[in-house]
């Protein structure tokens, strides 16, 4: 890996304008000051591996991903704990849905590796972008791109770039741990089986933001996603996976291909195991979520992902009207699932799974 650091003063944010940003962070909008780059070639594989100042790319107009959409990210966070080190969760698990992602959208596959490492590099160069509010982080943001200098469109790109960039981040959802409301999908589909739904590529969400708009007309803060077929089973929310909570047993909408699987929601399934609560993915219904909270038998509905963590959903909105789950307030099994999480994350509980990568 090549070295570039940042020179100051050009590019680099001064001192006192990093520390306001780390302060009151918003979610995606503030880089720090470098980032990974690492080339593709169909002859040379994986080569010219190096970090630079945070900086617009020089990409050619005609590159395959401009015009055909051959993109792939990835999402996590790094944390800082009280003593100081810096943390990130699972990055291995990063590594292979990115690798997943690779497959379904014909890209080269990265060395799981080479991930960790450009994520180390990174974070350990830019350590003093890493929060240390409590529930603050540093969001990591690897993705890759198709760089061929192509509109035709003949087969994948025959060069691609790996790149990692990184951006203090607060709660995404503005109003921290306030339950959500959710707007139920009926007029637009989000993925069917054999296309692109497991996969985390740019695409899958460009195709929601006409969705997502609708929901905010209806007053809500996310879509809800249904089975393309019947648009009768819940898949997953715009951005993240979804749990249902009846008393202790906990229920999330199975991998049926079509649905992103979250390292969040896999670390759920096993802590909520742990926690003493039975936790299993299977199918669940608009009609039985309606009529399960109505009868009090559905006691709670959250949200998890990277980005948003572990969010209560307090009411549904649809053509057909709405309602309320555990009236409209967030509930005990959310909260202490989110806290407990969050515990590991920060190292205030200890983590049985080995979940916890330290950076620095
Ligand atoms: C994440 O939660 O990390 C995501 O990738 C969702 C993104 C749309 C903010």
């Amino acid at each position: 890996m090549t070295i570039t650091f940042t020179t100051e003063p050009a590019e680099r944010l001064a001192d006192a304008e990093r520390a306001r940003v780390l302060e009151a962070p918003a979610f995606g909008d503030v880089f720090s000051d470098h980032m990974i780059s690492i080339d593709w070639g169909v002859e040379r594989g994986w080569y010219d591996a190096r970090i630079t100042p945070y900086a617009p790319l020089v990409l050619d107009p005609s590159a395959q991903v401009f015009h055909y959409g051959q993109e792939v990210f990835e999402g996590l966070k790094a944390y800082r704990r009280p003593d100081g080190s810096v943390v990130t969760f699972r990055p291995y698990a990063n590594a292979a849905r990115l690798n997943r992602s690779c497959a379904r959208m014909a890209m080269p596959p990265l060395p799981e590796a080479t991930f960790v490492e450009a994520l180390e590099l990174l974070v350990t160069t830019d350590r003093d972008w890493v929060p240390e509010q409590p529930g603050h982080s540093l969001y990591l943001r690897p993705f890759m791109i198709a760089t061929q200098r192509t509109i035709g469109f003949y087969g994948p790109s025959d060069a691609y770039r790996f790149m990692v960039i990184a951006s203090p981040a607060a709660a995404y959802f503005k109003a921290g741990a306030r339950p959500l409301t959710v707007w139920l999908c009926e007029d637009y589909t989000r993925a069917a089986p054999g296309g692109t739904g497991e996969a985390k590529c740019g695409g899958n969400y460009a195709g929601t933001l006409v969705a997502q708009a609708q929901a905010r007309e209806m007053g809500c803060d996310q879509v809800v996603w249904l089975d393309s077929a019947e648009h009768r089973q819940v898949e997953e929310m715009g951005t993240s996976n979804m749990f249902f909570v009846y008393g202790d047993r906990l229920v999330t909408p199975e991998l049926s291909g079509s649905l992103l699987s979250g390292v969040t929601r896999d670390s759920v399934l096993a802590l909520a195991g742990e926690l003493g609560y039975t936790a299993e993915e299977g199918r669940i219904s608009v009609a039985d979520w309606r009529a399960d909270a109505e009868s009090g038998r559905l006691t709670e509905v959250f949200s998890c992902g990277t980005s948003s963590m572990i969010t209560p959903v307090g009411e549904v909105r649809s053509k057909d009207g709405g309602w309320t789950i555990g009236g409209g307030e967030a509930g005990p099994v959310t909260g202490r699932l989110r806290a407990e999480l969050s515990g590991i994350q920060s190292g205030q509980r200890p983590d049985p799974f080995g979940w916890v990568h330290k950076i620095a």
